[in-house]
């Protein structure tokens, strides 16, 4: 049987998953990302927490590992993230808005350029808007500060820090044709109207009994496309087992190969053991590194 990621490869696309540096000593989760992926990304060591707890000092170490670890291997990375609400430092928050637009630039400027070459894609902005109805984008100390504009002014600089990475918008709750989903539609079309740098739009993809897969999924992934942009499914899992979870993990599969410009697919952890969804059981190799139904459902659909 074929891998993951030469599955995908002869589709002219990627399969990786979300690593942490801390399992990278692991033996069964080391052979099973080594064997079956051809992408990784940092599931939380290039976040601002991580990288930079104090203004001006920027820790790479465990970020550094993985991409080493890839680089090695010849897997592509993807860079998660660079703005996001979550994971941010209480430093930042207490920025007046001048400082926070300095502050935002130079974490921008700083991330990118150390890793300049060896990320392909970059989630710019992550989860900038609200869920629900409203299309509006969710409160954050960018948005509070900086207003709208924060996001232009974020893909401007980094596209500056390194012109040859993909610049990607990444949300969840967006995967499906919604009044989100419309609003992040919205900002894309603007955004390629306006010549703003963006080249991909990432799609989270977390999916469980109350949010399952969308029947329109691949509408959506395709109308995105047509803007211009690659489309990215970035943070796969599907909570569940068995042959409905498989099932499902075979229809995002599949959506993702009718479209052409889906160039990727990211499942977000190795094992059920260490998804961040520590109850449930919704990724591709159990706790001891087996296959899963899911796993055979997504093979066969690449
Ligand atoms: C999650 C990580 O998996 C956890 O380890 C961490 O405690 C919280 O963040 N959307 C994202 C990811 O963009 O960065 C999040 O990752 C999951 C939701």
């Amino acid at each position: 049987a074929g891998t993951l990621g030469s599955a995908a490869a002869a589709k002219g696309r990627y399969f990786g998953a979300a690593v942490s540096a801390q399992y990278l000593g692991e033996a069964g989760y080391v052979s099973t990302l080594d064997r079956e992926f051809g992408s990784v990304t940092p599931e939380n060591e290039m976040k601002w927490d991580a990288v930079e707890a104090t203004r001006g000092t920027f820790a790479f170490g465990p970020a550094d590992r993985i991409v080493a670890h890839a680089q090695g291997r010849g897997m592509s990375v993807r860079g998660h993230t660079l703005v996001w609400h979550s994971q941010l430092p209480d430093w930042v928050a207490g920025l007046g808005a001048s400082d926070l637009r300095s502050a935002m630039n130079h974490h921008i400027t700083q991330v990118m350029q150390h890793y300049k070459g060896k990320v392909l894609a970059w989630d710019v902005v992550n989860e900038a808007f609200q869920d629900g109805g409203s299309g509006a984008r969710r409160s954050s100390p960018f948005q509070d500060k900086l207003g709208n504009g924060f996001i232009e002014e974020a893909f401007r600089t980094a596209r500056a820090a390194d012109p040859a990475a993909k610049l990607c918008y990444n949300d969840y709750n967006t995967d499906g044709v919604n009044a989100k989903s419309n609003a992040v539609y919205a900002m894309v079309k603007d955004f390629k109207a306006r010549g703003v740098p963006i080249d991909c739009v990432g799609f989270q993809s977390h999916f469980n009994s109350a949010s399952p897969v969308p029947a329109d999924y691949r509408a959506n992934l395709q109308r995105f496309a047509d803007l211009g942009v690659d489309v990215q499914i970035t943070e796969l899992d599907i909570e569940g087992s068995g042959s409905a979870q498989a099932t499902a993990y075979g229809n995002v599969v599949g959506a993702c190969l009718a479209v052409s410009r889906c160039t990727g697919i990211t499942v977000w952890g190795v094992t059920d053991k260490y998804s961040w969804r520590s109850a449930g059981t919704p990724l591709l190799f159990d706790g001891s590194y087996t296959k899963k139904p899911a796993y055979d459902a997504v093979l066969a659909a690449l």
